[in-house]
């Protein structure tokens, strides 16, 4: 078996963590204890990925299509949300990991954006893993938000037409200054994108299973790692 190369890990992974609700229908149990399950594989990967030195961690945790799930679960979710960043915060700030928000904060009810205004502030230092949590996240609002800004821009004058390239484009998304995704990880067998990182996946390596995120451990994202690293990237060249 392939071992890890620590040197030539993905600076990048970005992960939809899906399977909650099937995980718990499975053991006869209500979607919500599935959610609350998925929060343990959340400390374990990202308490790996600050141990491996990978520099950004994005997690899909809710996105702008979710609110159309019943207002119980959606509540839930939310209040998953606040319970983790509260329970995590001491170790995550020893961990020196810096938290950040991508999705539409304003729409967020007020004690999730308050706990995630509180977790982002008290970790804006450090120095370590970036764990950029989408929440209230959508690949074409996001796209639509960065136009909006760009035309703004424009119709103030501070920027020309001719001057807009991809890396205006970066730069008004709501992950500017990240690198784009070199992983993708999608858990619980479905092979789509539901509308996550449009813009950033343009050249993502992806790493689909049929494992639900509640069963998601170290080994999982070991192995995914161990693949990725065996992977071609050639962004449209010939190579070897
Ligand atoms: C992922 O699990 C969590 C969120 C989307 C918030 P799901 O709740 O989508 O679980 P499935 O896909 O129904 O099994
Ligand atoms: C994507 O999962 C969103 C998150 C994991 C937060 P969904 O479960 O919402 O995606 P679809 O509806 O199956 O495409
Ligand atoms: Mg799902």
């Amino acid at each position: 078996m392939e071992i890890l190369d620590k040197e030539n890990l993905p600076g990048h992974v970005a992960i939809i963590m899906d399977g909650n609700g099937r995980w718990a229908k499975h053991r006869g149990l209500p979607r919500v204890v599935g959610h609350r399950s998925g929060m343990e594989s959340v400390r374990e990967i990202v308490k790996l990925c600050a141990e491996l030195k990978i520099k950004v961690l994005t997690l899909y945790a809710f996105s702008t299509e979710n609110w159309k799930r019943p207002q119980e679960e959606v509540d839930a979710l939310m209040n998953l949300l606040v319970e983790y960043l509260h329970r995590e915060i001491e170790e995550l700030v020893q961990n020196d990991v810096q938290i950040r928000h991508i999705g539409r904060a304003t729409e967020l009810p007020a004690p999730a954006l308050e706990a995630m205004t509180v977790a982002t502030e008290r970790t804006c230092k450090n120095k370590g893993l970036v764990l950029n949590l989408a929440l209230n996240y959508g690949g074409r609002t996001e796209i639509v938000d960065a136009m909006r800004e760009i035309a703004v821009k424009v119709k103030e004058g501070e920027l020309t037409v001719s001057s807009i390239d991809e890396g205006t484009i970066d730069k008004y998304l709501y992950t500017a200054g990240l690198p784009d995704p070199d992983l993708l990880i999608r858990t619980s067998g479905d092979c789509r994108i539901s509308n996550f990182l449009l813009w950033q996946l343009a050249y993502t390596e992806f790493w689909l299973t049929p494992v639900m995120w509640p069963d998601f451990r170290r080994r999982h994202l070991l192995t995914a790692l161990i693949e990725f690293q065996q992977r071609e990237r050639r962004y449209g060249e010939i190579k070897g």
